[in-house]
């Protein structure tokens, strides 16, 4: 028998394939990975996290000068938009990064296999590239992290021209005059924001009756009302039942979610955002025993062990948030696994992001979940309006809000809305990940004058003993 090529095949190379290859090949092994996108950084650096960012930022840069500036004392004219510079800007950020992923492979020697990976039995990896042959790769262990996709909506049929998902709303060659959003989520909410910024008039259809389901109730509120005084409208309570498309634009057929009166919506571009699904489509997964399940994730144990001997998965094919961040650090944790040693997520501390503005971030608990589980919580909350930084820069809208578990003082949750608030719920994150209370964190002495005294204030509020307020 030949000898066995690899200890690890990773078929995908987004932010959980290919960070679990690099760290697998840190610990030792020799590594391929297998990714059809001729690319590597998969659905993050190709078509999410990083286009998606550098539109918002450049929109926003957009809005400042046509909005902001003036009130600073910079008097600006003839503002102007390039999109195709914008988009080429775009473009240039996710090749510099893709092909930064390329040197970290040369760098630790990790073969990226270009093509399609389907698994032919244990330890036994086909690799179909577009063109030319199809290639066997024999392996110890197979990883596999192949993401997710946008999931469908009968009836609302997918053009990526007219009716597009979020890869097609980062490639528009113009700003649509009116865009209608399926779905007031993460995706539909980022580029609501960067094609309003842009000059569209956006609506966001939402079957629920709030936006951005299991934010905190308190906060997601708040957010709506910030995003309505941008311009965006909203429809809740209201679920699309088809589209018409024509040389024109979309005809959308909307109902309430309760049932009740149909009636149309017209628009030039549609953005389906209703949520993403697993990707697993061609892995031959069924004849290799690795199970899934009745949505379509891949079965795994708390070691990323999959129902077939010798595979493993991660990533947004498994269940549990879709980020990039959880798949990049389940990725590190499953290769130290497979390399035989320990290690493990604290689900209960991943944060997420809203790249919109203001940007909100969480962790932990929402009071909604806490109330749910009959937990005791104290509430710290703390405006951004009482911040001198924020009142400095003009950055007032939001603000900072910590539940504390009401014997222990544990920090449970924290959801904060404001200007960089990605950057600022990281504090929170450590304490969580360290078993902290809200009072270590009103005791940790914060630079003045930073918009992260006001995390301070509202651990101090849980006390209620804030100093500015
Ligand atoms: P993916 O990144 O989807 O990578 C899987 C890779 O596997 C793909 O490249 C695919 O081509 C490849 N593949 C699939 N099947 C095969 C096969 N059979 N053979 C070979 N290759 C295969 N998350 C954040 O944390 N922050 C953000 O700001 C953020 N913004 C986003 C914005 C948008 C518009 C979108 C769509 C998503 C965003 N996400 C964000 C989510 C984030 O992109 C995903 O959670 C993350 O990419 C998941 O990583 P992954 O490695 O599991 O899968
Ligand atoms: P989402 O789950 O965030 O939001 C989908 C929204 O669509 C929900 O509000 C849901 O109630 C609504 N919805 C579902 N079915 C509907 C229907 N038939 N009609 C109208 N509304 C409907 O999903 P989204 O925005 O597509 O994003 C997918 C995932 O990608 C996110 O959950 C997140 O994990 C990831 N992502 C993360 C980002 C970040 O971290 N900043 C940015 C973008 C995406």
């Amino acid at each position: 028998m030949s000898e066995i090529e690899y200890d690890l095949v990773v078929i995908g190379g987004g932010p959980g394939g290919y960070v679990a290859a690099i760290r697998a090949a840190q610990l030792g092994m020799k590594v391929a990975c297998v990714e059809k996108r001729v690319t590597l950084g998969g659905t993050c650096l190709n078509v999410g996290c990083i286009p998606s960012k550098a539109l918002l930022n450049s929109s926003e840069k957009f809005e400042e000068a046509q909005h902001e500036l003036a009130d600073h004392g910079v008097s600006v004219s003839g503002v102007k938009l390039d999109l195709k510079k914008m988009m080429a800007r775009k473009d240039k950020v996710v090749a510099d990064l893709t092909g930064g992923i390329a040197f970290l492979f040369k760098k630790n020697k990790i073969d990226h296999i270009i093509g399609s990976g389907t698994i032919e039995g244990p330890g036994v990896v086909k690799v179909k590239p577009a063109k030319g042959k199809a290639r066997t790769l024999t392996t110890e262990d197979i990883l596999i992290a192949t993401g997710s996709e946008s999931a469908p909506l009968p009836g609302v049929e997918v053009d990526e021209k007219k009716i597009v998902t979020s890869t097609g709303a980062l490639e528009l060659t113009k700003v649509p005059k009116h865009l209608v959003v399926i779905g007031a989520g993460y995706i539909g909410l980022e580029m609501a924001s960067v094609w309003g910024r842009l000059g569209a008039k956006v609506t966001c259809v939402e079957f629920l009756n709030r936006i951005t389901p299991g934010m905190d109730g308190e906060v997601a509120k708040h957010f709506q009302r910030i995003l309505q005084k941008q311009g965006i409208e909203f429809r809740l309570g209201t679920k699309v039942t088809g589209a018409a498309t024509n040389r024109a634009g979309v005809t959308l057929s909307l109902e309430p979610a309760k049932g009740g009166d149909a009636e149309t919506l017209k628009c030039d571009v549609v953005l389906l955002s209703i949520g993403r699904r697993p990707y697993t489509e061609g892995l031959g997964l069924k004849a290799a025993g690795v199970e899934t399940d009745e949505r379509g994730f891949i079965k795994i144990d708390e070691h990323f062990r999959t129902t077939a001997s010798g595979i493993y998965a991660i990533g947004d094919c498994v269940p549990g948030p879709m980020l990039a961040h959880k798949a990049e650090d389940e990725g590190v944790v499953c290769a130290e696994i497979i390399a035989g040693q320990s290690g493990h997520i604290n689900y209960d501390a991943i944060p997420g992001v809203v790249y919109t503005w203001p940007e909100v971030a969480a962790v932990g608990k929402t009071e909604e979940a806490l109330k749910e589980a009959g937990v005791e919580y104290r509430i710290g909350k703390f405006p951004f309006t009482a911040n001198s930084r924020a009142r400095a820069n003009d950055l007032t809208d939001g603000f900072v809000k910590i539940l504390a578990d009401t014997k222990t003082d544990a920090v449970l949750g924290a959801h904060i809305i404001g200007a960089d608030a990605g950057n600022l719920i990281h504090e929170v994150v450590a304490v969580i990940e360290f078993g902290g209370a809200a009072e270590d964190i009103a005791r940790i002495c914060h630079a003045h004058p930073t918009l992260n005294e006001a995390v301070k204030e509202a651990a101090l509020a849980v006390d209620g003993r804030p100093i500015h307020m």
